[in-house]
């Protein structure tokens, strides 16, 4: 347990006002939480402090050879403005996972998640209430060494700032377009695409530009290998209902494990559907679209939580994402996974956000029950 010293600030900022247009992550709270690595020492000196700039040498580790991780989560208001997070313990295990990959030091789960509770609780009042927005949560480490010699540093800082926010794309949940990148990959197995860290980020921009040249919200990347398999979307793993089935690019080591992407795992295969964890080709997607089985496609993620895709672009072709003879007009798996997730839920009689997730692994879930009163996230901060 750590031992979080709070300063609090003494010039509070002025807060959003109620409906003003928020967009994602222009906007940072009064506070942060802060934490310095010391080889030797371990992790040390917690404390939330004012929200302020960080002062470090140009020859800090992480400007030149991207020793960083980064983790994303939301929390939301409660009917009687209690603060909820949405599975930070899945948060914490991934940031570890990162840890390893990278050789950054381990954080203990439970100071990971330690350190979130309490940030967001001494700035509660800053989560916005109205549909669709929430206060996104951006923990990060960041390698500070004084050193231009490849290897991992001895000293870190691990830094939790806020932003209030909304939909993350400006079309909010109206059907994004998504370009099937062919020519630039993301990712290989064996690298650090399972890992949530900077570089997986700048090695896309390049064909996130392009993307949105052509009027495209987001990249869909192929394996990097044959480029033939698909992977995920530039902040979301992507699922299509392929002839009445869920269909998922399995976890293979070169995408992120999305904790949206589990708990729409979980919660659809606790429907009763059938759902598949495997490879998918982009061929089989072609000829899925092509033959009417491709229902729907949509991508999960923090950011965006479930977000409906309608159109798709694969070498120079754009195709809708959905079947043209689907009587529901091919959102009707969507809208109910959005309306179940639906974090806004100020009674909490109909959100899912606290149900029960799917275990430790991605895999499993199958027959358990989701319980939203009974998760331990149920309590508020
Ligand atoms: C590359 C990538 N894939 C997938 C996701 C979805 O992960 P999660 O559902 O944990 O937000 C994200 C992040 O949000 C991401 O950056």
């Amino acid at each position: 347990m750590l031992n979080i010293r709070v300063e609090k600030t003494t010039a509070p900022k002025a807060k959003p006002a109620p409906g003003q247009k928020l967009g994602f992550g222009h906007i940072f709270t009064d506070h942060m939480f802060i934490m310095d690595y010391t080889e030797g020492q371990g992790w040390h000196d917690a404390r939330i402090v004012p929200y302020q700039k960080i002062e470090l040498d140009p020859s800090a580790m992480v400007f030149h050879y991207g020793q960083t991780m980064f983790e994303g989560l939301k929390a939301y208001r409660g009917a009687n403005g209690e603060a909820y997070l949405f599975r930070p313990d899945m948060n914490a295990k991934r940031a570890n996972n990162s840890n390893d990959r990278l050789c950054i030091p381990r954080i203990p789960e439970e100071d990971f998640v330690q350190a979130i509770k309490e940030v967001v609780a001494i700035d509660k009042d800053w989560i916005p209430t109205e549909p669709g927005t929430s206060l996104y949560i951006r923990p990060f480490i960041i390698a500070t060494d004084e050193f231009l010699g490849v290897a991992p540093s001895k000293t870190y800082l691990f830094i939790v700032i806020l932003s209030p926010s909304g939909a993350y794309y400006e079309s909010g949940l109206a059907p994004v377009g998504i370009w099937i990148e062919d020519e630039y990959v993301r990712a290989v197995r064996g690298g650090i695409g399972f890992a949530k860290t900077g570089g997986n980020y700048a090695a896309s921009l390049i064909a996130q530009v392009k993307a949105h040249d052509g009027g495209y919200s987001q990249v869909l990347w192929l394996d990097g290998v044959e480029r033939k398999y698909i992977e995920e979307v530039g902040a979301m793993n992507i699922m299509f209902k392929i002839d009445g089935k869920i269909v998922t690019p399995m976890l293979n080591g070169s995408i992120l494990p999305g904790i949206t992407r589990n708990s729409v795992l979980h919660l659809c295969r606790h429907w009763g559907m059938d759902v598949e964890e495997r490879k998918v080709s982009v061929d089989e997607l072609i000829e899925a679209q092509k033959s009417g089985k491709l229902e729907e496609v949509f991508g999960t993620g923090t950011a965006a939580v479930i977000s409906p895709v309608g159109k798709l672009r694969y070498m120079d072709e754009a195709r809708p994402a959905r079947s043209p003879t689907s009587s529901d007009g091919g959102c009707a798996q969507t809208e109910n996974i959005v309306n179940f997730i639906n974090p806004i839920d100020p009674d909490l009689t109909s959100g899912s956000i606290l149900y029960t997730g799917g275990g430790k692994h991605d895999d499993g879930g199958r027959g358990q029950r989701p319980d939203r009163r009974e998760h331990s996230n149920a309590a508020p901060l």
